[in-house]
C-alpha cells in the first residue's frame, strides 16, 4: 500500500511534498519520511528525514531544508515493523542514492544475500532496502547514467513496485518506475510531480499522465520523459482530470467519511446521469451473454453480491459473485463469457490479477471503477465509471452506493439487450433509482432517527446484522462498515441461517440489526426478529416507512423512506453507514484511518 510523492520545479519542495503526502495518508500511516537534494557549503547533500507514526509527527519534528527537488513516503508495513529504520526513504551504504517504494519485492532475500557478499550492509528489515543498494551497484557500470542504472536494477526485481529515486550526483533529475503498483505523473505551472494517485496533486495540477506497468520516467527541470523499462518509447497521453481540490478536502466536516456519506445524493445523481454515455460504450455482444461472474474485494464484493441478485432478476441467467482473492486460486470448471470486475480504486491487486487471468482465458472483461486511468481500466476490455468524485475515507461509502446503482443499471441493460425484460421495464429501473436517491436525501435529512440508536450500540462488543435475499449483502456491508471503523466485532448473516449456529451466541448484550423489506422475505425476517428477541437480544429493525407490524416485534426501529423493495439496499446502506460512523465517532476511533487498514490494497 504506502503512498509516494515526488517533486521537481522552481518552488520550495518540502511544503509541497508534505501537503501532497498528507492527502495520501489513507494509503498508509504507520511511518513516513522525506528525501531532498540541497546545496550545503557548496556541496550537494542528500538529506533524509523519517519518523514512526503519522505524517504529523514527521512534520512537527523535521528540519526545514531549502530544496526544489525531493520525494516523500507514507508507509503501510508489510516487511518489518513500523519504526524509524524501516520507514522510507532507504539509501545505499554511502548515502548517495535514496529510494521510496510501494509494493513488495518477492526476491529481496536472494538479492540481499548477493549484495551482502559484495560488502553491502543493511540496516532495515524491509524488502525495499535492496533497491538503493542495487542501484548503487549498477550505477558504477552505467557511466553516471542514473536512468540506465535504475533500468538495470528494476530488471532484477521480481514482485510489484512503484519506485522513485534520487541521487546525490543528479540534483536536477528524479527517476521513477512502475510494475503492478500505481503511479501517476503530474505537470503543473510550477513543476513536475509524481504520486500514487491524483488526489495528492489536485492542489497543483489537473494534468496527469498514468504510467503503465513496465514504464519508467525521468523528470528534469526541462520536462518529463517516459520509456519502457524493456527499452523503446512509451507514448502516454496527458489527461485532464475533472475532480477539484474541494472534492478532495473535508469542507468543514469532521471526517472525510461523513462528508462522503452526505455527498451521496450528488454522487448517485452523477452515476445515474453518466449512465447515458456509459450505455453507448457497451458492446452489442452483451446480448449473447448467458452466464456472468462478478469479481471484487471488500465493499466492492458486497456490491457485486447485490449485483448477482439483480442480474438473476433482470436477465434470468445464472450469475456468481466471487472474491478476487479466492477466484484466482479456484479450479475453473467453466469459462464465464462475461466477467465483471468491480473496484473503486481500480488498483486492488487481487482484482487486477483476477482480471488478467480471465482475459488470458478468453473471457470478455468489463470493469467498474471510480478512478480514471487506474490500472483496471487497462486490464479489462471495457470500463464503466462510477463518477462518484474522489473518496478519501478508508471505509467506502459513496462509491458503494454508486456501485449498487451501477449494478441495477448494467443488469437491467443486459436483461433488455437479451430480450428478457422490455424497454419499459428497463426504463422503469431508472425511475426507481431516482426514487432511491430521494430516499437517501430523506435519510440524510432525518439523521436524528439514527442518532437515537447510536448510544445503545456504541457499548456493544459483538453484534449481528441480519438480512435476506437482496439485503443479505446489505447486512454484510453494514457489519463490515461497523467493524472496520468502530472495532466492534460484527457479523453479517443471512437471517435464515441464524438457527444453524449464531443463535448460540445471542445474549442480552448482543445487539442484532435486522433489515426488513416489504417483499417475499417480509414474514420470514419478522420471524427472525422474534427468535432474537426471545433470546433476550436487543433488536434494531431497519424497516420501510408506514410499516405497522415490525414495531410489534421490537421497539427499536429506524424507518427508511418508501422505495420499491428491490431498491431498498440503497437507503438502508446509508442508514448503516451513519450508524457505523456515529458509533465509531462516539468511541473516539480514527474513522478515516482505521488501524491496520488501507484504502487501496495494492499487495496480494
Ligand atoms: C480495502 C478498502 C475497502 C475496499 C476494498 C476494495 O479493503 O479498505 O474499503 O472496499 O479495499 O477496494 P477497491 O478499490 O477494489 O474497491
Amino acid at each position: 500500500m504506502c503512498g509516494i510523492v515526488g517533486y521537481i520545479g522552481p518552488s520550495d519542495a518540502l511544503p509541497i511534498l508534505v501537503d501532497s503526502l498528507k492527502r495520501l495518508e489513507y494509503r498508509g500511516y504507520d511511518s513516513s519520511g522525506v528525501a531532498l537534494l540541497n546545496i550545503d557549503k557548496g556541496r550537494i547533500v542528500l538529506n533524509v528525514q523519517k519518523r514512526p507514526g503519522q505524517i504529523s509527527v514527521l512534520e512537527s519534528q523535521m528540519e526545514h531544508i531549502d530544496s526544489s527537488i525531493g520525494m516523500a513516503h507514507t508507509r503501510w508495513a508489510t516487511h518489518g515493523i513500523p519504526n524509524q529504520i524501516n520507514a522510507h526513504p532507504h539509501t545505499d551504504d554511502k548515502g548517495t542514492v535514496a529510494v521510496i517504494h510501494n509494493g513488495i519485492i518477492d526476491n529481496h532475500l536472494k538479492l540481499k544475500e548477493e549484495l551482502k557478499s559484495k560488502g553491502h550492509v543493511f540496516l532495515s528489515q524491509t524488502d525495499s532496502e535492496v533497491i538503493p543498494h542495487l542501484i548503487a551497484e549498477e550505477y558504477k557500470g552505467s557511466n553516471g547514467d542514473l536512468f540506465e542504472a535504475v533500468r538495470k536494477t528494476v530488471h532484477r526485481l521480481e514482485g510489484s513496485y512503484a519506485i522513485v529515486v534520487l541521487h546525490r550526483d543528479h540534483p536536477d533529475q528524479i527517476v521513477c518506475a512502475r510494475e503492478k503498483s500505481p503511479m501517476v505523473l503530474g505537470k503543473g505551472v510550477k513543476g513536475s510531480f509524481i504520486a500514487s494517485d491524483v488526489t495528492a496533486l489536485l492542489k497543483y495540477t489537473n494534468r496527469f499522465l498514468y504510467l503503465e506497468d513496465g514504464d519508467m520516467a525521468s523528470l528534469t527541470r526541462d520536462g518529463i520523459h517516459v520509456e519502457r523499462i524493456a527499452g523503446g518509447p512509451a507514448e502516454r497521453p496527458w489527461k485532464e482530470v475533472e475532480w477539484s481540490l474541494e472534492d478532495a478536502e473535508k469542507g468543514g466536516f469532521k471526517h472525510y467519511m461523513i462528508k462522503e456519506i452526505y455527498e451521496q445524493p450528488r454522487s448517485l445523481h452523477q452515476t445515474l446521469s453518466g449512465w447515458r454515455s456509459e450505455e453507448e460504450t457497451l458492446p452489442k455482444s452483451l446480448s449473447k451473454a448467458n452466464t456472468a461472474r462478478i469479481i471484487a474485494c471488500g465493499t466492492s464484493y458486497h456490491a457485486g453480491m447485490v449485483g448477482k441478485y439483480l442480474f438473476e432478476k433482470y436477465t434470468g441467467m445464472p450469475v456468481e459473485a466471487s472474491m478476487a482473492s479466492e477466484y484466482r486460486f479456484a479450479d475453473h470448471v467453466r469459462e464465464d463469457p462475461l466477467m465483471l470486475f468491480i473496484t473503486q480504486s481500480g488498483e486492488t491487486l487481487d482484482t487486477i490479477m483476477a482480471a488478467r487471468e480471465a482475459r488470458k482465458r478468453g473471457s470478455r472483461t468489463l470493469s467498474i471503477t471510480n478512478v480514471l486511468g487506474s490500472t483496471i481500466t487497462r486490464e479489462t476490455d471495457l470500463t464503466l465509471y462510477l463518477r462518484s468524485g474522489p473518496e478519501i475515507g478508508v471505509a467506502a461509502s459513496k462509491t458503494f452506493t454508486s456501485q449498487l446503482m451501477m449494478m441495477y443499471l448494467i443488469s437491467s441493460y443486459v436483461g433488455f439487450s437479451t430480450g428478457y425484460i422490455s424497454r419499459d421495464e428497463y426504463r422503469s429501473v431508472q425511475g426507481h433509482l431516482r426514487t432511491a436517491i430521494r430516499a437517501v436525501e430523506g435519510v440524510l435529512k432525518d439523521v436524528t432517527k439514527v442518532m437515537g440508536q447510536v448510544e445503545w450500540f456504541k457499548g456493544a462488543e459483538n453484534a449481528f446484522y441480519l438480512g435476506r435475499y437482496i439485503n443479505y449483502p446489505t447486512a454484510l456491508e453494514g457489519a463490515l462498515k461497523m467493524k472496520e471503523i468502530s472495532y466492534i466485532h460484527c457479523e453479517g448473516y443471512p437471517a435464515g441461517e441464524l438457527k444453524h449456529g449464531p443463535l448460540a451466541l445471542l445474549t442480552d448484550r448482543t445487539p442484532v440489526v435486522a433489515l426488513v423489506t416489504n417483499d417475499h422475505t417480509y414474514d420470514k425476517i419478522l420471524g427472525n426478529i422474534g427468535e432474537c428477541s426471545a433470546r433476550g437480544s436487543p433488536v434494531l429493525a431497519i424497516a420501510p416507512e408506514g410499516d405497522r407490524e415490525v414495531s410489534k416485534y421490537t421497539d427499536r426501529v429506524i424507518y427508511y423512506p418508501q422505495v420499491p423493495p428491490l431498491f431498498s439496499p440503497i437507503p438502508i446502506s446509508v442508514i448503516l453507514q451513519l450508524l457505523a460512523y456515529h458509533a465509531a465517532d462516539q468511541r473516539g476511533c480514527a474513522i478515516d484511518k482505521p488501524r491496520n487498514l488501507a484504502k487501496s490494497v495494492t499487495v496480494e
